[in-house]
């Protein structure tokens, strides 16, 4: 099961796969549980169920008519201002819930960045977000649903001491009639529970939606595409207004369930106060008020009782999905031995690998020589950015061996490993904040002002700085929003200056930027490729010509390798290459 699985959205829908059973007990594990919180505000709802349940023993006295003392009077007032203040001191309740959430909230994210990569393929991380964020809240309903409980069970508890013995009739009434009560309460909570569910997938849905346009905005406008997009949210938008059409009639329905409860209370306690006084059983109210106080006692239990299930459908549910999340395995990034310093050539021995079924490297033996440029070439499609992602071991091999030097794959440890190597791509991942938190990303050691003065020198970044209010300390948005795509790519390289890495990696560095741009970036990725093993991946002959060595892919195998002296003679791809440049 991946981690993805949990939120894959096919433009229309967002499926929830069933989570496992039986891992609650892992939600809660090393989250803080402010249980002295917990337990006070338990103890004030309980306390508060007792005041309400007294309260229908004022109104009793009060409706009956006994009035020739204000006593009653009093009591319900003082009961009325303690109820007021035990609502009060619910915030501590929810003081102590939104302590859970927040517990569970940073162990969530804690446990999502380290999850393999593997687990993030399909979905759009918006659309994963928001559902993060939103479930996250399930983590405290247990805790509530568990003083509900509480709260419940008192009710029960005092219905058997205030059962009315006077009236044995209307009680028979009530009983009977309350099942029926109860059925229609059932199907009300199943329907406001199915309707709760719908409300949400389709949020979800829409979340999605929205997420993925608005980051295509502009690709959205290029397009002349802002019909479809509003077509597309429209339709989207009307789904969910039948959502939540239908979660107003559910809650209509449950209204209903609940008024029809009262409508039953009140004719049993008059019905049977009536055949009683013409039997000539009873001559006063009273018994009828205590039919009444009983009815509606009984009812609030029964409808704590009915909305329960609901409760734990939406909530039990949504934690046994987060703490599913919390039982995937992570990658182990510390474990296993240090990388040798010396470094070495980069070996590739019969591995493959394939993201699903589908093999997409098979059977690759190569070796990438240290201190050497070597180039990867090949079609659309043939393997070489997951030659890439393998070196850097963002996936593990399905097959095979992979050695830097002496050091092998399977035995040093992932942070080791990646220390070593620099990545700089074709879209460079920037992050809101500063140009300098941007570079320094990634490292965590002191950096001088002269280190700082020969990156910025190195990377051609001097005009960038000079172009932009605040140089170093210019804050750029999320994405790097603000800066120009060879803006961006020089802050790349800058930053993978400062890491210094012995293996270098470029996936198509230039690829997205004109000739002029591309230009000022090379300057600083000639000076970053300096004294390093380099992996260029390239598309065009351009891009290779100063390349020591050339690995043509295709299909995920080695079609040909050597020097381009050697493919100009031996690879037809080669050659076709070259005639295009
Ligand atoms: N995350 C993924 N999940 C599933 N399949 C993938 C994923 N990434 C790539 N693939 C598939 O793996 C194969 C190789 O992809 P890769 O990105 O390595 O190709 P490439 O040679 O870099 O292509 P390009 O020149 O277009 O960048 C392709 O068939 C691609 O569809
Ligand atoms: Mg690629």
């Amino acid at each position: 099961m991946k981690f993805s699985q949990y939120f894959r959205y096919d433009g229309e829908h967002c499926s929830e796969e069933k989570p496992q059973r039986g891992v609650l007990k892992t939600l809660y594990r090393k989250v803080k549980i402010p249980w002295v919180l917990l337990i006070i505000g338990a103890i004030f709802a309980v306390f508060n169920s007792i005041v309400i349940l007294t309260q229908f023993e004022n109104y009793n006295a009060i409706f009956s008519g006994a009035l020739t003392s204000l006593d009653p009077l009093w009591q319900y007032l003082a009961a009325s201002f303690i109820q007021y203040v035990l609502i009060f001191a619910s915030i501590l309740t929810d003081i102590a819930l939104v302590t859970i959430v927040t517990g569970v909230r940073k162990k969530l994210w804690k446990k999502i960045v380290r999850l393999p990569l593997s687990d993030f393929e399909t979905e759009s991380p918006n659309g994963m977000l928001s559902r993060i964020t939103s479930d996250a809240e399930y983590a405290a309903k247990p805790f509530s649903a568990v003083i509900a409980i509480l709260q419940i069970a008192l009710y029960i508890l005092s219905l058997g001491a205030a059962a009315p013995k006077d009236l044995p009739q209307a009680l028979v009434f009530l009983i009977i009639t309350l099942i029926l009560a109860v059925a229609s309460i059932i199907v009300s909570v199943r329907v406001v529970a199915k309707a709760t569910t719908l409300v949400q997938s389709r949020i979800s849905v829409l979340t999605n939606h929205y997420s993925e346009q608005l980051a295509n905005i502009k690709f959205v406008k290029a397009s002349n595409a802002e019909r479809k997009a509003i077509d597309k949210s429209n339709l989207l938008i009307e789904t969910r207004y039948k959502a939540a059409l239908y979660n107003a009639f559910a809650t209509g329905l449950q209204t209903l369930a609940n008024n029809f409860t009262y409508v039953i209370i009140y004719s049993c306690a008059f019905l049977g106060g009536i055949v009683a006084i013409a039997a000539g059983a009873i001559n006063d109210t009273a018994p009828i008020s205590s039919v009444y106080a009983f009815g509606m006692a009984l009812e609030l239990t029964l409808v704590a009782i009915m909305t329960l299930p609901s409760y734990f459908a939406s909530t039990v549910g949504g934690s046994k999905k987060l703490a599913t999340i919390l039982t995937m395995p992570e990658e182990n990034v510390s474990d296993g031995g240090a990388m040798p310093d010396q470094t070495g050539d980069i070996r590739f021995a019969d591995a493959t690998f394939a993201y699903e079924e589908k093999p997409v490297i098979d059977g690759v033996s190569t070796v990438i020589p240290a201190g050497k440029v070597t180039a990867i070439v090949g079609a659309n499609g043939s393997g070489k950015s997951t030659i890439a992602k393998l070196i850097d071991r963002l996936y593990p091999l399905g097959g095979g061996s992979l050695m830097i030097g002496e050091a092998d794959a399977k035995s040093v440890s992932l942070q080791a490993w990646r220390a070593r190597i620099g990545v700089v791509s074709q879209s460079p991942a920037l992050f809101a904040g500063t140009i300098r938190d941007n570079i320094r990303y990634g490292t965590d050691r002191e950096i001088s002002d002269s280190e700082w003065d020969a990156v910025i020198a190195a990377s051609n970044l001097s005009s960038v700085l000079a172009a932009h209010a605040g140089g170093l300390d210019c804050v750029v948005g999320i994405d790097g929003t603000g800066l120009s795509g060879g803006e961006q790519q020089r802050v790349a390289i800058a930053r993978a200056m400062l890491k210094d890495p012995q293996i270098l990696i470029l996936d198509e560095a230039t690829a997205n930027l004109d000739p002029k741009t591309e230009a000022e970036v090379k300057d600083g990725l000639h000076n970053l490729m300096q004294n390093r093993t380099v992996v260029e991946i390239a598309h065009s002959a351009s891009a290779i010509k100063d390349a020591d060595y050339v690995i043509v892919l295709d299909k995920g195998r080695i079609a040909a390798s050597g020097t381009p002296e050697e493919l100009q003679k031996t690879s037809l791809f080669y050659q076709k290459l070259q005639q295009k440049a």
